[in-house]
C-alpha cells in the first residue's frame, strides 16, 4: 500500500510503498477514506515534542481517521463497517491507504454523516469535550453558566462553542472578525474580535474558560474569571505550568487539558452529530497525498474550523 513516511524528525513526507499494517487483537484494519489535520501532527513531526512524546521513525503521521473495516479482530466491528477513530500518537498512521485502529478509540460511523466532517471530529472534538466537562466541570445538560472560548473558530474551539451551547451555557467566543458570523451560527451569544482588542472583558466574569489559541498569559484570563471558575489550557508553556501549580491554591483554577482518547467520548460526539446538534466546519480539503501543504496552511492559521484530507 501507499503511505506518507518521514524518515526522521523534520524530514520531508515521501509517498512510498510499505507493507499493509498488521491487525492485532482488539483492533480493526481500515481502508482509509479521510483524515484531518491537527497541530499535534506537525509538532510531532518537527521533533518539538520528542522529550514528551518520542516517535519511532520512520513514521506515518495522522491521528484522525474515517475508514471501512477490511479486517476485524475486535468485537462489535465487522468487515465493511464504516468507522471513525482517533489513532494513538505512536504509531499514528492515518496518512496511508490503510491503517489499524484500536477498538477502544473507534466508533461505528452512522450512515448519512459526511466523511470529511466525521474525520475532523475525533481529536479536536474530544479535547473540547474533556476540557470543558472533565477539567472545568461543565455539566452537559442544563448548565447556564458563562463560558469563554478563545480561538473559537479553530479546530478545538469551534467544537467547544457548540458543546458549551448544547450544555445550555452563555457563550462568549474570541476569534478574528471575519469568523464572527460563523461562531454565532455555531451558538456563540457574544463575539470578541482579537484583532481589535486583546482583553476578554465582557459584562460579567466567566465561570469556565477554554483557551484554544495559547497566545495570552494566565494573568489576562484571571482578571475576567469569577471566583470558583476553571480554565482549560491544552497548549501549556512554562508560564502555564506555574499557573497550574499555583492556581490549585486559589479560587480560579487553571488545568492542563491532555486528551485521553476513548470510544465513549467519541460516541457522545458522534451521537450529537447524528442528532444534528453538533457539526464540523471543514474550511479546507486536500488530497491526502498533499498533507505537507495542508500542514503549512494549518501552521499559518486563518482556516475556518478544520482541514480535512480525502483519499
Ligand atoms: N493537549 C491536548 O491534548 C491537545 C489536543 C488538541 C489540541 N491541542 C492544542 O490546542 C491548540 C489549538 O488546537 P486547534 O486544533 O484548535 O488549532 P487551530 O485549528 O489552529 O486553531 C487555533 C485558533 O486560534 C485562533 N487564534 C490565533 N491567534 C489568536 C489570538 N491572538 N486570539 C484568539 N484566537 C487566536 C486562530 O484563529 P485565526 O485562524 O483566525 O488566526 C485559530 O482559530 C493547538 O496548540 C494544539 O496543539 C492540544
Amino acid at each position: 500500500m501507499k503511505a506518507l513516511v518521514y524518515a526522521d524528525y523534520g524530514d520531508p513526507l515521501t509517498l512510498v510503498d510499505v507493507p499493509e499494517p498488521t491487525c492485532g487483537s482488539d483492533q480493526v484494519r481500515l481502508q482509509v477514506h479521510a483524515s484531518s489535520v491537527n497541530p499535534i501532527d506537525w509538532k510531532l513531526h518537527s521533533g518539538a515534542l520528542r522529550f514528551l512524546r518520542p516517535i519511532p521513525r520512520p513514521a506515518v503521521p495522522g491521528l484522525d481517521v474515517v475508514g471501512t473495516v477490511l479486517e476485524s479482530k475486535a468485537s462489535g466491528f465487522a468487515v465493511g463497517d464504516r468507522v471513525v477513530a482517533r489513532l494513538g500518537d505512536v504509531p499514528g498512521g492515518a496518512a496511508a491507504e490503510q491503517c489499524v485502529a484500536g477498538a477502544d478509540v473507534s466508533v461505528l460511523a452512522p450512515a448519512g454523516l459526511d466523511t470529511a466532517e466525521l474525520a475532523a471530529l475525533p481529536l479536536a472534538g474530544m479535547t473540547a469535550l474533556q476540557g470543558l466537562r472533565d477539567d472545568c466541570g461543565l455539566r452537559m445538560e442544563g448548565d447556564d453558566r458563562r463560558v469563554l472560548v478563545v480561538g473559537a473558530s479553530g479546530g478545538v474551539g469551534h467544537y467547544a462553542v457548540q458543546l458549551a451551547r448544547i450544555a445550555g451555557a452563555h457563550v462568549t467566543a474570541v476569534c478574528s472578525g471575519k469568523r464572527a458570523e460563523m461562531v454565532r451560527e455555531l451558538g456563540a451569544d457574544h463575539v470578541i474580535d482579537y484583532r481589535e482588542r486583546d482583553d476578554f472583558v465582557s459584562d460579567a466574569p466567566y465561570d469556565i474558560v477554554i483557551d484554544c489559541a495559547a497566545k495570552a498569559p494566565w494573568a489576562r484570563f484571571r482578571e475576567v474569571m469569577a471566583p470558583g471558575s476553571h480554565l482549560s489550557q491544552p497548549t501549556p508553556n512554562g508560564g502555564w505550568m506555574l499557573a497550574f501549580a499555583t492556581s490549585a491554591f486559589t479560587s480560579k483554577k487553571a488545568h492542563f487539558t491532555m486528551l485521553k482518547a476513548n470510544a465513549s467520548d467519541l460516541g457522545i460526539l458522534v451521537d450529537h452529530m447524528q442528532a444534528g446538534r453538533l457539526r464540523s466546519v471543514v474550511g479546507r480539503t486536500f488530497p491526502w497525498t498533499e498533507l505537507a501543504a495542508a500542514w503549512e496552511v494549518n501552521k499559518k492559521g486563518g482556516t475556518a474550523g478544520k482541514i480535512a484530507l480525502e483519499t
